[in-house]
């Protein structure tokens, strides 16, 4: 049970401990950015992490008298964030604690054996508990995150809440500690008339799930304050089912340092990221000028079909109080961050055309989202793929709408974009395990998968996942 607010639990006169809200969700502007709640290790030994984790439904006050049943990791929503180091073995238990549906926890973009990594065949049934275990290689440092992958069900049980933080950290980092090292995590919340989580409609489906708020932490548009001429290390987590998000700091200057798959080999100076659902970025940001940036958000061209088309410019997500007065002076940022490995040469090209289908029949609207021309089908391997072998992937978006491909189990390198016959290098190598395919768009990719077992790709518009666009690709040793 969680506490009620302002109920007193205290025993025998002793002063009541403030209620702590059970999940950090607020529509309330302008308070001061929260860190994401992190989760303990219960292991004494340094090395171990060992902790549980529980999903369940758990109840947020966003208004007065309105209560909204959201979906929690141990009454934390967004969270919590798990941080461990290059070499530690893992250990979580996950008891499934909500009502009537199956769950997973899936480790997104991590290096975990295929049977650890909560695939919709390896389903936790409501009321059970499963171990997950996996140890964190050398050179995996990089900012992972994690949310449930039960077949039929991942695009809701994300809505209603579910997404943790997984850091990775490295013995050493180049990055100077006095930046901080600050996680951002957006995801976007829509409620109906009711106060509930509204389900998604047929626009919804089609185009995936757009939220009217979008929060930070779990809250909307808080506030930071830093001294003159700070540099600040942010980690830019999409948790969106299906927001694009292109993202400027104003006139504050951004620098990116790492993608999905840890640190870029030298920073990169950009006036505007763009952020596909599921992607991440490591951003230093630098406040030379005193006064108030903000973090906004631009338009974007995603595609849309139907009505409700979003209006995603000019949203303030985050608000930065520049003081008039210099903090300590900030050591500057290094000029090689590390290595990024060649992949080598391709030995296989493959192919995955993205379709959409849109259209009416005698039983209505029908619609459908597909890889090579099928839907996802748990009980078909779609490609088998030699463990160790560097293959060239190349995705074609033929729909109408953008649509951001994530495979599991590994790390890729994109090697080139291809749009109406303009083939374009990628501004700066990194690791992705998920990048944006615009409509129209060819990218290239080269990637290896180290470890045996099935694991998925997908669109991760988390809709478009459910509604069929999804493979298994059979890694043999
Ligand atoms: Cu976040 Cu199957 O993915
Ligand atoms: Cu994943
Ligand atoms: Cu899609």
């Amino acid at each position: 049970m969680n506490a009620m607010p302002g109920m007193d639990h205290s025993a025998h006169g002793m002063p009541a401990k403030p209620a702590k809200p059970a999940v950090s969700l607020t529509l309330k502007e302008g308070e001061a950015l929260r860190e994401l709640p992190r989760l303990a290790s219960q292991a004494s030994d340094a090395g171990l992490f060992q902790a549980k984790l529980t999903a369940a439904p758990t109840t947020v006050r966003f208004a007065e008298g309105v209560e909204t049943q959201v979906l929690a990791y141990n009454g934390m929503a967004p969270g919590p964030l798990i941080e461990a180091f290059e070499g530690d073995r893992i250990e979580i238990d996950f008891t499934n604690d909500i009502p009537g549906e199956d769950s997973t926890i899936h480790w997104h973009g991590m290096p975990v054996p295929a049977d650890q990594d909560g695939n919709p065949m390896d389903p936790v049934a409501s009321g059970a508990t499963r171990g997950y275990a996996f140890d964190l290689p050398a050179g995996s440092a990089a900012s992972y995150w994690f949310h449930p992958h039960p077949h039929g069900k991942t695009a809701e049980q994300v809505y209603r809440g579910l997404a943790g933080i997984f850091l990775v950290k490295p013995k050493a980092d180049p990055v100077p500690a006095a930046y901080g090292d600050t996680v951002l995590v957006f995801t976007d919340l829509r409620l109906g008339a009711d106060g509930a989580i509204s389900e998604n409609s047929m626009v919804d489906l089609m185009n995936g799930r757009v939220g009217d708020h979008v929060l930070v932490n779990g809250q909307k548009n808080p506030v930071l304050d830093v001294p003159l001429r700070a540099k600040r290390r942010f980690r830019l987590y999409n948790a969106t089912n299906a927001r694009f998000l292109k993202l400027s700091f104003g006139a504050a200057a951004m620098t990116v340092i790492g993608t999905d798959g840890g640190l870029l080999e030298a920073p990169f100076a950009v006036d505007d990221v763009l952020l596909a659902p599921a992607e991440r970025l490591e951003l230093v940001v630098s406040f030379e000028r005193p006064g108030t940036v903000q973090l906004q958000t631009l338009a974007y061209e995603r595609g849309w079909m139907g009505p409700g088309k979003p209006n995603d410019a000019g949203l303030a997500l985050l608000t930065v109080n520049v003081s008039d007065t210099p903090g300590e002076p900030m050591p500057p940022l290094p000029e090689k961050l590390g290595t990024l490995a060649a992949l080598g040469t391709p030995v296989v090209n493959r192919r995955f055309v993205f379709t959409e289908k849109m259209g009416m029949s005698a039983g209505g609207m029908e619609m459908g989202f597909f890889i090579n021309d099928v839907a996802f089908d748990m009980n078909r391997v779609d490609v088998t793929v030699k463990a160790g072998d560097v293959e060239l992937w190349e995705v074609i978006n033929r729909a109408d709408m953008d649509h951001p491909f994530h495979v599991h189990g590994t790390q890729f390198q994109v090697v080139e974009h291809e749009r109406d016959g303009k083939v374009t290098p990628p501004a700066y190598r990194a690791w992705k395990d998920t990048i944006n395919v615009a409509r129209g768009e060819t990218v290239r990719l080269l990637l290896k998968q180290d470890l045996p077992g099935q694991r998925m790709y997908h669109c991760h518009i988390l809709e478009h996942e459910q509604l069929g666009m999804m493979g298994i690709v059979d890694v043999t040793v």
